[in-house]
Parts: structure tokens; sequence; C-alpha cells
């Protein structure tokens, strides 16, 4: 399949239902111009600058080791949090390198807690996708800056993103943003067409005696053979179904790959409470309106 043959245009749902239905993903260049993509960065560049990670290198030194980096995580849902890589700050508590070069994500209510990022994710065109993608009544769970840094962004390994964000049925679906050119050289995502029609084959859960951890519904291994770079230029919107492997590869380059994600599900599906992602009450999901 040619990357002309799978971009899909956001003004035609009939054609965008079918692809994704097909293919498990739709990659819809030009969504966003570059001014949006260029405010979305510079509103993100804003809040890192603000951003005083005095007294998280405790928990990012002992991500491995004790409760503190799962508390930082399972207490994110509902908040804006900054995660670094993991190499980010040494013995004494300093960071390795320059704030904005060290960060690796913030997570996970920007689309509720940020005014920027609200507007952004709340764009009449994604209800529209949303629905040809199959959401009935989409609900913003979880969103996602993410820096992919030159030279040391880590991969991301095959998953499905239902492993993290699982509803009774499946239900959760990706929005993926290339905020810069995703090139193979600068690890963008690659997925297994079709892939999303195979089961679901990892949960991702709080356990009961504290802390989480992944069930294996299927112990299959990932196939070798199939996967596809989605290259994307700046401004692409990437879908992805819930069920569909994906995964990215380091980023060795000198140029970063900074991407923005949100990730639906829908409002009449059901949300386990041992989902590792909880809001509180008062912060209840709102859809793209
Ligand atoms: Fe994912």
């Amino acid at each position: 399949m040619s990357q002309e043959a799978r971009q899909a245009r956001a003004s035609d749902p009939e054609s965008l239902a079918r692809r994704f239905v097909r293919d498990g993903f739709l990659v819809i260049e030009r969504f966003a111009d570059e001014a949006a993509c260029d405010a979305l960065r510079a509103r993100m560049a804003e809040l890192v600058a603000d951003f005083d990670p005095a007294g998280l290198a405790s928990v990012f030194s002992s991500r491995n080791q004790d409760a503190t980096f799962d508390r930082y995580i399972l207490e994110s849902g509902d908040k804006v949090r900054f995660f670094f890589e993991e190499d980010a700050f040494d013995a004494e508590g300093r960071l390795t390198r320059a704030k904005e070069l060290a960060i690796n994500k913030v997570g996970h209510a920007l689309h509720d807690l940020d005014p920027v990022f609200d507007r952004f994710s709340r764009d009449p065109r994604l209800a529209t996708i949303a629905a040809a993608a199959g959401l009935r009544d989409p609900r913003l769970l979880q969103s996602m800056y993410i820096f992919k840094q030159p030279f040391v962004g880590g991969e991301v390994s095959p998953h499905q993103d239902a492993t993290y964000l699982y509803t009774e049925p499946v239900s959760v679906t990706g929005f993926w943003f290339a905020l810069e050119d995703a090139r193979a050289e600068n690890g963008c995502l690659w997925a297994l067409p079709g892939g999303h029609r195979g089961p679901l084959r990892r949960r991702f859960r709080r356990r009961p005696e504290g802390g989480v951890g992944h069930d294996e519904l299927d112990a299959a291994p990932w196939p070798e053979e199939g996967w596809i770079p989605l290259e994307a230029p700046k401004g692409t919107l990437v879908v992805l179904h819930g069920l569909l492997p994906h995964r990215s590869a380091p980023n060795r380059s000198p140029h970063s790959r900074q991407a923005y994600t949100l990730h639906a599900v829908d409002g009449s599906a059901a949300y386990p409470a041992d989902n590792w992602l909880q809001r509180r009450p008062d912060l209840p999901l709102r859809g793209f309106a």
C-alpha cells in the first residue's frame, strides 16, 4: 500500500469509515495548519518553562524500586504532570541536561485543564472523524504531549491502546497529531494494517494489593512481518483503533518529533474501576463539544 493510498480526506466520512474498518487506522494529512501546530508547541514550551522539577528526582530515580513512581503516574489522570527521561537526573538529583530536553512527556488531562489544549482538542472536525471511527458518544479520556527528544527519544514497543485504556466493549480510539514532521529516521509510528481484527493481547490494571501489572490474555507473539511506517508530515492526524498494534522506533536523529495525542472512549461502554487512569468525580469526562 502506498503512502498516498493510505491518506484519507477529513471531509469524506464514508470513506474514512470504510478505511478505518479495513485498516484500523487513518492518516489525515494537513489536518492542523502550521500555525495551530506552532501554537500548541509554544504553549507547551511555556508550561515547561514554568514547571519546577525540584523534588521530582526521587520520583524518577526510584522508578523501578518503589511505589513513588507508580503513584506519580497513577494520580496523573486528572492532572498535568511532567514525565522525565530515565537518565534525566544525576545521583545528586540535578537535571543532567536542559529541562526542555530532559522531558519525555506531559499528561494526562491537558485537554481539560489547559485552555489552549482544550481548544485544540475540541475541534468540531474531530467529532465527525470520531463518528466515522465508530464512536457514538465520544468522551475525551486522556491527553499526552510527547517530545521524542533528538538523539535520546526512546522506542515504544508494540502494544494496543486498549491494553491501557480498557472498556467493555473495547472502544478506545487514539488521535495522534504530528506537531513536527514524523519520519522513519526520527521515530514515526509503525502499525500493522488490519491488526485491529485480532484479540486484545494484554490488559494493564491496578492490583487489589496495590501497584499495577499486565494480565496476559493472549500469548501469541506479534508478527515480525507486515509493519508499515506511518510517516506523518507536520499537521497530520493519525487515528488509531484501540486494538491496532502499533509501535515507534527510537529517535537517533538530531530532529525532535513532538506529537500530541488524545484518547477517547465511548460513553456507553463500561469503564472498569481497576483501569490505571481514574479521574476525580468533579472532573467528569467531556466529549468534543
Ligand atoms: Fe499507543
